[in-house]
């Protein structure tokens, strides 16, 4: 495969789609993140377009995909915002038809609604209430657990049709804000037993939360410390895969920074959902994605990728890169080569 180029997009209709073609061939994104701003262009990777592009329509479909596309209606019944699952337990039934989706780990239930799913690493335990399925297959019984995408940027990147989570079974992330353990505890299902999640919050109450999620899944390692103080856990984390960061502070961009410098492996992925407007409330949303993104350049935080999280959150773009803390040609670090 050549030289990951950047690929920002807007939402798109329904998410999920195959992308046409094995490069992509985006559309939509975010206009002015590359150095020059390169709009036109045709596909393996280019970035095309301007920032919001097609309307993550309600109800919307996205497409008539194979590989896991999601069909279903992203709002609706399948998750409410706050509202409750079935209880415990899940009802599954014969007619749940559980199918894996293109990201590894990561499964989609087909129903009346199809409904984003991660395999449940502690069966028969719930994290936040939220509704499990099981489904039998070969004489055997599964259960996965509902990731809701209001309640996760991650389920919600995933929904709006980001290319690559970096994660798979055996990953090792590095998790910066991970509150009360809700998406940490489906990147502990995706990672399974053989990976390990870091999980840092320095919110107390949030920790409190947290270290419970843990003490049943053995795959959390929880960090009740500040992110912007990577040394003092320089003891626990080894050198991860992954970096995900969802700090939600002005400062996000340095604090991913360095901590991808003591724990990110060369060539190691980050994800970084940003918040616009707890950057700068005042200035254009797009300015201000665009300038984070030109501070994760300066910190050979290579982006690759960015989709806007609308419907399910506003004002938030998560970014996806490579870290590549060798490369002394500043030009690698342009989108597109
Ligand atoms: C937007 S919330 C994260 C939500 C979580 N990722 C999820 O999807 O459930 C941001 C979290 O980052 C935590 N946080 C903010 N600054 C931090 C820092 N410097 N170090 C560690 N945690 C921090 C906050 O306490 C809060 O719990």
């Amino acid at each position: 495969m050549g030289p990951p180029g950047f690929f920002p997009r807007g939402s798109r209709g329904g998410g999920f789609h195959r992308r046409g073609g094995d490069h992509g061939g985006f559309r939509s994104g975010h206009g002015g993140f590359g150095r020059g701003g390169r709009g036109g262009g045709s596909d393996h990777g280019r970035f095309r377009g301007s920032y919001g592009g097609g309307g993550f329509g309600r109800g919307g479909r996205g497409g008539d995909s194979d590989h896991g596309g999601f069909r279903g209606r992203y709002g609706g019944g399948g998750f409410g915002r706050g509202g409750r699952g079935r209880g415990g337990g899940g009802r599954g039934g014969k007619k749940t038809n559980v199918e894996p989706h293109r990201h590894e780990g990561v499964f989609i239930a087909r129903g009346r609604q199809d409904t984003l799913l991660t395999l449940n690493l502690v069966p028969g335990d719930s994290v936040y209430n939220e509704k499990r399925v099981k489904v039998e297959e070969n004489g055997e019984k599964i259960e996965y657990r509902a990731w809701n995408p209001f309640r996760s940027k991650l389920a919600a990147a995933i929904m709006a049709g980001i290319g690559n989570i970096h994660m798979k079974r055996g990953s090792q992330v590095l998790y910066l804000g991970a509150a009360s353990g809700t998406s940490v505890s489906h990147v502990s299902d995706i990672v399974g037993p053989e990976g390990i999640v870091y999980a840092v919050e320095f919110s107390h109450r949030s920790g409190r939360d947290l270290l419970t999620v843990a003490q049943k899944r053995t795959n959390i390692v929880p960090i009740i410390e500040d992110a912007r103080l990577p040394y003092k856990y320089r003891m626990i984390v080894r050198m991860v895969d992954v970096i995900f960061s969802d700090v939600a502070q002005p400062d996000q961009a340095r604090i991913l920074a360095l901590n991808a410098q003591s724990y990110l492996k060369n060539e190691g992925h980050y994800i970084i959902s940003i918040k616009a407007n707890c950057i700068d409330s005042t200035a254009n949303p797009e300015a201000v994605v665009a300038n984070e993104i030109e501070k994760l350049r300066n910190d050979k935080l290579k982006p690759l990728e960015s989709i806007s999280l609308e419907p399910y959150e506003r004002d938030h773009t998560v970014v996806i890169g490579i870290f590549m803390p060798h490369s002394k040609d500043d030009s690698a670090m342009e989108t597109v080569k």
